[in-house]
């Protein structure tokens, strides 16, 4: 009896609890729907509008007609770039004296840091680390909320295999399984637990979609590709994303086979809205809907607007479209009422989500502003962070890690001693706040050193330009060292938005400095400081010492001086492939085999291949040292054939065979030998990073089901077939450590 009715009770218990649920997300939805029915077209198409406001303008500047005005009467839903809660509390305060007071949200490129930065993304990425690219975007969100951003415009989930493309960068790299965890991560660690808790922001998943695949790696340049590698390359990150309940998406420039994104009805509403069922809103990028005129796609804005907002695009960011021409589509029924209630219904939600309607100020507290911004947790989180994102690519004769008892170190270079640099491309200038937070690769080497070695410093040379004046002084202070540390490479505004190059070497004389350092006879260790993959080959060939530092943030002088010291042993791995040269481009790792692949490079007769370069890339994806190293042994299948339904265990043993601790990244790749459409060499499909101490030993598994087998066939649809598959597990793409052969049966 007693067991009844505990059973009883608990049944009332749950269904209770049900109810309350039910009844509490029909609140919101109820809210949004009377706050509609309130709503005057007017008021409806303001929600609609997003105006920049005044801290940059990330895109080609419209004239501002007005802002205040038109806040006051309804008339905007959003603003982008403005920081800090003073200002966003003044803008709210307008936006309170409109008739519905439905509160602003304001949007901002928080990309990699807010205050404190981080490693630019592909930096990042090069960690493989979920757990700290999650914390990140956390620490992040709960800077840029504590400022008045309701909403970041991040992750850039698109993947990219063009390193002439700028905007590289912001991305996760080449590889689709890896993006897709990335861009994972990063939505949980902008959204937080939930849009209502205030360190959360509004993630905003861009740009959708295929923007990496610009033909030419020139930017907003056009993308062409069949169904089935947009579905298999392109979009999952974007559905890893969704999944992980992404609030918002934003739309690309590009058009895809001929089809704007902005106007992409197939994109926003089919896909998107249709069968991924995303509840969110999309952003439309940067004047996007404009452009559907300069595509040549539509004859006028008037037009435009009415195919964006058919197409699923929901907020107009500054392109004025819909401000100026959704009224009027509606009473000449050139689209329903009910696009836009749908459009509206979408961003209210997210504003009620947010508790913005019950309090619009919830995001402005000036003391939360302070503390956040000078939480010294954040610069220690930014410091792992960036210590992760350097990649060694070389230590010949070990020469590091460095002794703390050297004497003499030269540090030259013309990324030596900048401060600002080091934050890359998307970084934060907070108005009225200094620099002095950001640790220089000087001063990161000085914190390190202390005052036993003597720190000599030359610039050397410029990052560009041909003047080889500061050569000599470079020679003389490189002459007395123990060791050169050479900082050199990009600028680090030649990469990002509208910064592609068709020439990726290290700018300028920087390889001739380099040159004259080895011709020195000294230990050379050179920092490459870049957005994107460079070409190298002098120093890549030459020099003993290559770390691949990206632009590290606030934290990468003292990152890079933990890794030169060995106070942290490196791990990352890139996620992109380095090409030989640029004429190599596009070059990635899973590519298909072709009827006739080089199988020895000295046998190019007849080959699919270039003949005056190796068919090889200079760095492969997944590539990256430790300064020690990495046993693999032992490997183990739980069965050779597997039906669909079943799994195939696998497990081997990792073994630390230096004598320092490290971590290091293990990398599963499958290949499927015959289907009824070819499919890549190689294909990751599972990673794990564990940190074993010197002579340690672990078993590592690995589990095989069919989504690790399965690809969109003739079909479009997602499957596998049966058949052999080869099993490699690797340190890097190239670096194939223990092989096997499994059978999908019937
Ligand atoms: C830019 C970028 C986009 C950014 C937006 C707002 O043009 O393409 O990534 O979020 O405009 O700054």
């Amino acid at each position: 009896m007693h067991n009844f009715r505990w059973k009883i009770s608990g049944v009332l218990l749950s269904s209770l609890l049900l109810f309350t649920a039910t009844a509490q997300k029909k609140t919101i939805d109820q809210k949004v729907d009377s706050v509609l029915s309130l709503m005057t077209v007017e008021e409806k198409i303001g929600q609609l509008n997003q105006f920049n406001d005044n801290w940059r303008a990330t895109g080609p500047v419209t004239v501002d007609n007005d802002k205040f005005n038109q806040i006051k009467n309804g008339q905007v839903g959003s603003l982008l770039n403005t920081l800090g809660t003073e200002r966003t509390r003044s803008w709210q305060n307008v936006a309170m004296q409109s008739r519905l007071k439905i509160p602003l949200i304001f949007g901002q490129d928080v990309i990699h840091g807010y205050k404190t930065t981080f490693p630019i993304p592909l930096g990042e990425a090069c960690s493989w680390d979920m757990d700290a690219i999650e914390l990140t975007a956390r620490v992040a969100a709960t800077e840029a909320s504590a400022s008045g951003i309701h909403w970041t415009f991040a992750p850039m989930v698109d993947i990219s295999r063009d390193p002439r493309w700028g905007r590289v960068m912001e991305g996760s790299g080449e590889d689709t399984y890896l993006g897709s965890k990335i861009a994972y991560a990063r939505v949980k660690g902008f959204q937080g637990k939930s849009l209502g808790d205030t360190n959360s922001v509004m993630a905003c998943v861009k740009h959708f979609a295929a923007y990496g695949a610009a033909i030419g790696g020139r930017d907003y340049n056009s993308v062409d590709m069949s169904d089935r590698t947009l579905w298999e390359v392109y979009l999952p990150p974007f559905k890893a994303a969704v999944d992980a309940g992404a609030a918002t998406l934003m739309n690309a420039f590009n058009d895809i086979n001929g089809v704007p994104s902005t106007g992409n009805k197939v994109l926003l509403r089919d896909i998107l809205k249709g069968k991924w069922g995303f509840k969110g809103f999309v952003v439309t990028d940067w004047g996007t809907i404009g452009e559907l005129v300069d595509h040549g796609y539509v004859a006028n804005d008037y037009q435009a607007a009415q195919t964006a907002i058919t197409a699923g695009a929901d907020m107009d960011m500054e392109s004025r479209c819909y401000k100026n021409n959704l009224a009027k589509l509606i009473s000449d029924n050139k689209i329903s009422i009910n696009l836009l209630d749908d459009a509206v219904k979408r961003i209210l939600k997210k504003k009620f989500e947010l508790g913005l309607f019950d309090n619009p100020y919830k995001y402005c507290n000036p003391l939360r502003e302070t503390n956040a911004l000078n939480n010294n947790n954040h610069a220690k989180v930014a410091r792992e962070a960036a210590t992760k994102s350097i990649v060694l690519l070389k230590n010949e004769k070990n020469i590091l890690p460095l002794s703390k008892n050297i004497k003499t170190i030269a540090f030259i270079g013309p990324l030596v001693k900048e401060v600002k640099q080091n934050k890359g491309f998307w970084d934060i200038d907070i108005p009225g706040a200094d620099s002095s937070f950001i640790v220089s690769q000087w001063n990161g080497l000085q914190n390190k050193v202390g005052n036993n070695t003597n720190l000599l410093y030359a610039k050397g040379c410029e990052v560009d330009g041909d003047n080889k004046d500061g050569f000599a002084e470079a020679i003389a202070i490189a002459k007395q060292a123990d060791v050169i540390i050479l900082s050199i490479g990009e600028k680090r505004d030649m990469s990002g938005e509208a910064h592609s190059r068709s020439n990726i070497n290290i700018p300028g004389i920087q390889e001739d400095l380099v040159k004259e350092m080895l011709a020195t006879g000294k230990p050379v260790v050179v920092l490459i400081n870049a957005g994107r993959p460079l070409v190298f080959n002098f120093t890549a060939d030459n020099a003993p010492v290559i770390l691949y530092t990206w632009w590290l943030g606030s934290e990468a002088g003292n990152a890079i001086a933990d890794v030169l010291f060995g106070d942290y042993n490196p791990s990352a791995k890139i996620t992109m492939t380095f090409p030989r040269v640029v004429g190599q481009i596009p070059f990635y790792y899973n590519h298909f085999n072709t009827g006739r692949p080089v199988v020895n490079e000295e046998d190019h007769v007849y080959k699919s291949s270039y003949r005056d370069i190796p068919s090889t890339p200079k760095y492969p994806f997944g590539y990256g040292l430790s300064y020690t190293t990495f046993g693999y042994s032992n490997l183990q299948l739980s069965k050779k054939k597997m039906a669909k339904k079943e799994k195939i265990e696998v497990s081997f043993t990792l073994t630390n065979t230096g004598n320092l601790d490290g971590e290091e990244i293990v990398q599963l790749y499958l290949r499927d030998k015959v289907s009824s459409l070819v499919r890549p060499i190689k294909e990751l499909k599972d990673f794990t990073k564990l940190m074993l101490k010197a002579g340690e030993s672990k078993t590592i598994k690995f589990v095989i089901d069919n989504e690790k087998l399965s690809f969109y066939n003739q079909q479009l649809i997602w499957d596998s077939e049966p058949g052999e598959f080869d099993l490699m597990i690797g340190a890097s793409s190239e670096d194939i450590r223990l092989t096997d052969k499994f059978e999908l049966v019937n």
